[in-house]
């Protein structure tokens, strides 16, 4: 399903650097770009044969040398030399550090230079010249095993999950250090471009990175993770595996159950005729899948759900899945932007109508303070008495979303249960009760109206 991609898919990063190089035995000449894969190079004489032997000038004081192949040529007729395109046939893994290295080093160099405090640039170039170097080797050692099948998935997967967590917390570490936003988001970028071909070799991180309907954790992207299915193979698996067994991924299981749980509480419970349910950010509304599709739930009286979502493909997959439901129960699709409610309250409350359930999960988290509020205040008032607005949100104090940051470029709102609740306070609303999910990282905070 989620083949489609903007990212250019090179396996390996390449620097356009011009490096000395020589072919051997005789042959002069500069390199134009190089990965860990092959070499770009202008030579003043043509190649006579398709295999050779190389040596690149790496630094002054480092020289690789490889066996490569011939994939392409061009001569350069104005310039009167000779380009080629190759791929290097054997590297020593030594050989290969010291190229692994020089990568982070180029990619690395303006970024480091341009830190004018001595004790950040020393933690800045430690973090990639000792942490990162080392993550980035056992990570294209890994993957490399797994092409050729050296290594079980299992195994390979443990490997994945102990540098990760290792490479974050390293990167985390240097984050709370730096205390300096803009560095931290450069940081941040050019780790994703140096590890970005391994790890983009996930379907599920690349498309959680890539974000292709211009925000994080849309619906096609919570089914991903409701499904729990690896969809890639080599160390794209590991990285399938990692996403989705993360903290971050099972709190958004466990917080779609624990809706779920909720509504059918308040179902069992309700004593009126007539059932109102406003569901704001719905997405693929799996909770409501789960209860009136899968578990075919059949409720004594009738309700009337009103689904709202931004994103108009969502609201036709919600509705596509939600058609073989009870014929006690409708459905109604609004495809709204949840700000607009804040800027026109009267036209909305008009259009939504009194409900005895509002509630949002996987929205707070993505909202500042004042509209989070607003929204509170404009749900509350939509409420009939008895009715009950449930907010979930993620606990900053239980979890840091590390891997959706450092390799999705997520950005989330971190908020305790005490900031939420007095947001609730603070829009007059006093009876409040907290309910989460079994890891603790969700919370539910649940006000009924009087
Ligand atoms: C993380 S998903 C959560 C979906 C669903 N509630 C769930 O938990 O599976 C966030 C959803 O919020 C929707 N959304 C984000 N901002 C919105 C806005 N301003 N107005 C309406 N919908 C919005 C997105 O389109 C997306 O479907």
């Amino acid at each position: 399903m989620i083949k489609k991609t903007t990212l250019e898919k090179r396996q390996f990063p390449r620097i356009m650097a011009k490096l000395p190089i020589r072919v051997t035995p005789q042959f002069f000449g500069e390199s134009i770009d190089l990965s860990e894969t092959g070499l770009g190079f202008v030579l003043d004489k043509p190649l006579p044969l398709s295999k050779f032997q190389a040596k690149i000038e790496i630094s002054p004081k480092e020289t690789i040398e490889t066996n490569f192949r011939v994939i392409w040529n061009k001569q350069l007729v104005e310039q009167k030399k000779f380009m080629y395109g190759v791929c290097f046939i054997r590297f020593k893994e030594k050989d290969l550090k010291i190229l692994r290295k020089s990568l982070t080093t180029t990619y690395t160099h303006n970024l480091i230079n341009g830190i004018k405090e001595i004790y950040k640039k020393e933690k800045v170039k430690e973090f990639w010249d000792l942490r990162f170097n080392s993550y980035l080797n056992d990570l294209s050692v890994l993957s490399s095993k797994m092409d050729n099948e050296l290594i079980t998935q299992e195994d390979a997967f443990s490997h994945v999950f102990q540098i990760n967590n290792k490479i974050l917390k390293q990167g985390d570490e240097l984050e709370t250090f730096l205390q300096d936003r803009v560095l931290v988001r450069k940081i941040k970028k050019i780790f994703r471009q140096l590890c970005g071909p391994w790890v983009y070799r996930s379907d599920i991180v690349r498309y959680a990175y890539e974000k292709l309907r211009g925000y994080p954790g849309d619906y096609e992207l919570l089914e991903i993770i409701y499904d729990k299915k690896i969809l890639s193979r080599n160390i794209g698996y590991c990285y399938d595996n990692y996403f989705l067994e993360n903290p971050y991924a099972v709190a958004v299981r466990n917080r779609k159950n624990k809706m779920k749980e909720i509504l059918l509480r308040f179902f069992k419970n309700a004593t009126i005729d007539n059932l109102s349910v406003l569901n704001l950010a719905c997405g693929s509304a799996r909770e409501l899948r789960n209860i009136f599709v899968d578990e075919e739930f059949e409720p004594e009286f009738n309700i009337v759900v009103s689904l709202v979502d931004r994103d108009k493909e969502a609201l036709e997959f919600s509705q596509k899945i939600l058609e073989s439901s009870s014929q006690k129960v409708s459905f109604r699709f609004f495809n709204h932007n949840i700000l607009d409610y804040c800027k026109e309250k009267e036209k909305y409350y008009g259009v939504l109508g009194e409900q005895d359930i509002v509630y949002s999960i996987g929205l707070a988290d993505y909202l500042p303070e004042k509209i989070l509020k607003q929204l509170i205040l404009f749900c509350f008032n939509l409420l009939r008495p008895k009715g009950i607005l449930v907010i979930a949100h993620k606990d900053s104090k239980q979890y840091k979303p590390l891997a959706p940051d450092w390799w999705c470029d997520w950005t989330f709102y971190h908020r305790s249960e005490e900031d939420v609740v007095n947001v609730f306070r603070d829009c007059n609303i006093f009876n409040i009760k907290v309910e989460r999910d079994p890891t603790s990282v969700m919370f539910f905070v649940i006000s009924e109206k009087k």
